[in-house]
């Protein structure tokens, strides 16, 4: 008998989506968008908040850094100023994130299809500290693992900011060698048509920093051929995390570029 002698199916790993942005992108308000949109479309994910500091968090997490170091204590047991305890709190947690891998490798739920992790609301502390790349690492080398990298729109319509906010990307791209799905956030607000124009058309860009003759501005028409090849390779998307306007698109960017990372990942 065939069926009692083949392996049962394995179902294939979760998707695990490291959320980083600038401080008030959108990254909370995003991932409540995507656990309702979740929620709806019946599909299973985890959600880890790796923010110590967070006071208000409109959704529930399934596994949240606070319930294992409370920072205002690591402040004061080893007098430490606000970025400092959240900081050596992440550390902390990150000296015990294999309990949350094996917990994820074994879920309540076996279908489970995602993992979303909420980063620091200051990039740094996420992007330059050693818990960053421990966590980033261990995620990477169990599951397939992508960065979205939150935009704030309304903020970007300058060249120069834009470019700045780019060259951010691009460095945690190169830290992290995962693919990264770019997610101009707040196009209610702000339609993201203008970011696509300048990734995609570099005369555009210079187009728009013509208007501007200062020295940064030269320096940003150097970077954009520099970024050129970054942008080639990078998915990105437009959406609210308000109204939940292109959360479809989203989840197919983070399908593709889950595929992306079997294609390229190497364990260090
Ligand atoms: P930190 O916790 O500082 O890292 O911020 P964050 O990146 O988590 O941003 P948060 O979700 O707290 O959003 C910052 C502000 O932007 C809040 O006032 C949100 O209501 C607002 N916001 C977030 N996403 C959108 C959006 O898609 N559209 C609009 N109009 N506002 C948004």
């Amino acid at each position: 008998n065939q069926a009692s002698t083949s392996e049962p199916s394995l179902s294939p790993k979760p998707i695990a989506v490291l959320v980083i942005g600038m401080a008030g992108s959108g990254k909370t308000t995003l991932i409540q968008q995507i656990n309702s949109y979740m929620h709806a479309k019946r599909k299973i994910g985890y959600i880890i908040n790796l923010d110590p500091a967070v006071t208000h968090m409109p959704y529930e997490a399934n596994i949240d850094i606070r319930d294992t170091v409370k920072y205002k204590n690591v402040m004061k047991e080893y007098n430490l100023g606000p970025n400092g305890g959240i900081l050596t709190s992440c550390n902390m947690f990150a000296t015990r994130f294999d309990q949350v891998i094996k917990l994820c490798e074994k879920p309540r739920d076996p279908a489970l299809q995602y993992i979303i992790a909420d980063t620091p609301g200051q990039i740094e502390i996420f992007t330059w500290s050693a818990s960053g790349a421990i966590i980033t690492e261990l995620l990477a080398s169990s599951f397939p693992t992508l960065v979205v990298y939150v935009v704030d729109t309304p903020r970007c319509t300058n060249p120069q900011t834009f470019m700045s906010n780019m060259l951010q990307a691009c460095s945690i791209l190169y830290k992290t060698k995962l693919p990264m799905l770019l997610a101009f956030n707040k196009v209610d607000v702000t339609r993201h048509d203008f970011a696509i124009e300048w990734m995609t058309d570099f005369e555009s860009y210079q187009a728009a920093l013509d208007k501007d003759p200062s020295y940064a501005s030269t320096l940003s028409r150097s970077l954009s051929l520099v970024l050129d090849e970054f942008y080639n390779g990078l998915k990105s998307v437009g959406v609210s995390a308000v109204t939940g306007e292109g959360m479809a698109e989203f989840f197919e960017g983070i399908e593709a570029c889950a595929e992306y990372y079997e294609k390229i990942y190497v364990p260090e």
